[in-house]
């Protein structure tokens, strides 16, 4: 029987479209009165800060803006933030963009809260953030990470060459997260690809790991079909609104499976690897997903076949086994579909295995796999991901 398991999130969600039109309410329903707006140069590139400050402004609200985050955000870009929000006496946050710009804006939250750096506050037991981040508002313009709902954020040490988490406690989750898919109208097809199979990969994760429970496990399936209706859609049809707001869905919901634990064998691989070459997450936790599943679904038969289900496979009539292999086969073949760069393209290097390998076995998401894992397991998984990238 399972042990006694918790499930919490102190954010409230709002979405859909037009959203963002709500945000100086929002704020101003928080107590904010000079928040601090997180951003990256891709999303001023884009033109879509004006999509934040002009709300704020036509609210009446004053504000200042940390626009200095870059994809895989790094221990001292959290730092410098923190030290503009102490500088401009912010008294909330608001986190505009994709997983990096939501989690540099928690993070900056954890060390305003908390003091120090961010370095201080790697995931641990016991839990090293005492105090809930100020009021923060997570806005998405990607389809994927979750991390407006999350109770995680990730960070790249360049000294370790690792990304570490951070969370784990509702402490820093947002306070509100404003979900408005017409933000994402505009992403480009690899950035739609890449960041809707990592919704995939936290649903499948989720749903499939030892801290699995009902609560999560609902809303992991719907996010497996939202993921399996709507982003072939999204990825060839940009502007297509109902995709796009089929996949801001799919992203809540597959972070929601996350709860307070953390994720599986493709995270830890992703995760640690991420810190050895800056590559997007998405695309490389998609480059894993498959082989992971094909290591993993002899551990939970019952629930790969059901996914398998999830994702639109016929399997009327199929055994366990053979409608769990399905799961599998769905997942390759989607990853292909969307065009997922493959290792080598990414700029990895078989030689690298060994201590790929190893890294992975080190970071915390290990613990919780379907399958028993071992250093040797990784360099297994490793291998066959290089193997289908050299076709
Ligand atoms: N907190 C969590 O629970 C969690 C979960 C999974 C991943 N992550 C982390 O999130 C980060 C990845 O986030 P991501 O995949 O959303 O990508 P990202 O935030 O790194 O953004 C990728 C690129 O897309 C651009 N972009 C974003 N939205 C755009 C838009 N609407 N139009 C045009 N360009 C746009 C950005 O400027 C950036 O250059 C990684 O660091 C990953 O480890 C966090
Ligand atoms: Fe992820």
């Amino acid at each position: 029987m399972p042990k006694v398991r918790s499930f919490e999130i102190p954010t409230v969600m709002k979405h859909g479209l037009g959203a963002i039109q709500t945000l100086a309410d929002e704020a101003k329903a928080l107590g904010m009165k000079r928040p601090l707006v997180v951003t990256d140069g891709g999303i001023v590139k884009a033109g879509l800060v004006e999509r934040v400050t002009a709300p704020l402004k036509a609210g009446g609200l004053d504000f200042a803006v940390f626009d200095r985050v870059v994809p895989n955000p790094p221990i001292a870009i959290v730092d410098e933030g923190a030290d503009v929000y102490r500088r401009e006496r912010c008294d909330g946050v608001i986190g505009f963009g994709g997983g990096s710009s939501m989690d540099t804006a928690k993070s900056i939250g954890v060390v305003a809260a908390n003091g120090g750096s961010i370095l201080n506050y790697e995931w641990a037991d016991p839990q090293p953030i005492k105090q809930r981040i100020p009021p923060t508002i997570c806005i998405p313009t990607t389809a994927g990470t979750g991390s407006e709902v999350t109770l995680w954020a990730v960070i790249t040490d360049p000294k370790r060459k690792i990304k570490f988490n951070v969370g784990g406690t509702a402490a820093i989750g947002a306070w509100v997260a404003l979900i408005d898919p017409e933000l994402t109208l505009g992403l480009p097809p690899a950035v739609t690809a890449a960041t809707g199979m990592d919704a995939l990969a936290h649903a499948i994760e989720c749903y499939t790991c030892a801290y699995a429970q009902p609560l999560p496990d609902s809303t992991a399936l719907l996010a497996m079909e939202y993921v399996a209706k709507h982003l072939r859609v999204a990825f060839a049809q940009g502007a297509n609104v109902e995709a796009r707001y089929g996949m801001s869905m799919a992203a809540m919901l597959g972070a929601l499976a996350y709860g307070t634990e953390s994720a599986g064998a493709a995270h830890a691989m992703s995760q640690s690897a991420g810190g050895v070459h800056d590559v997007p997450h998405g695309a490389l936790t998609a480059r894993v997903l498959g082989p992971v599943m094909e290591f993993n679904y002899l551990g939970e038969p019952a629930k790969f076949a059901r996914i398998a289900q999830a994702l639109g496979e016929d399997i009327r009539g199929l055994s366990v086994w053979d409608a769990a292999e399905k799961a599998v086969e769905a997942v390759y073949r989607l990853t292909e579909e969307v065009e997922i760069p493959t290792l080598q393209e990414m700029g990895f290097q078989e030689e690298e295995i060994p201590h790929l390998a190893e890294i992975a076995f080190a970071d915390p998401q290990t613990i919780g796999n379907p399958r028993d894992l071992s250093k040797a397991s990784y360099v297994k998984i490793w291998q066959r991901t290089f193997e289908i990238g050299a076709h």
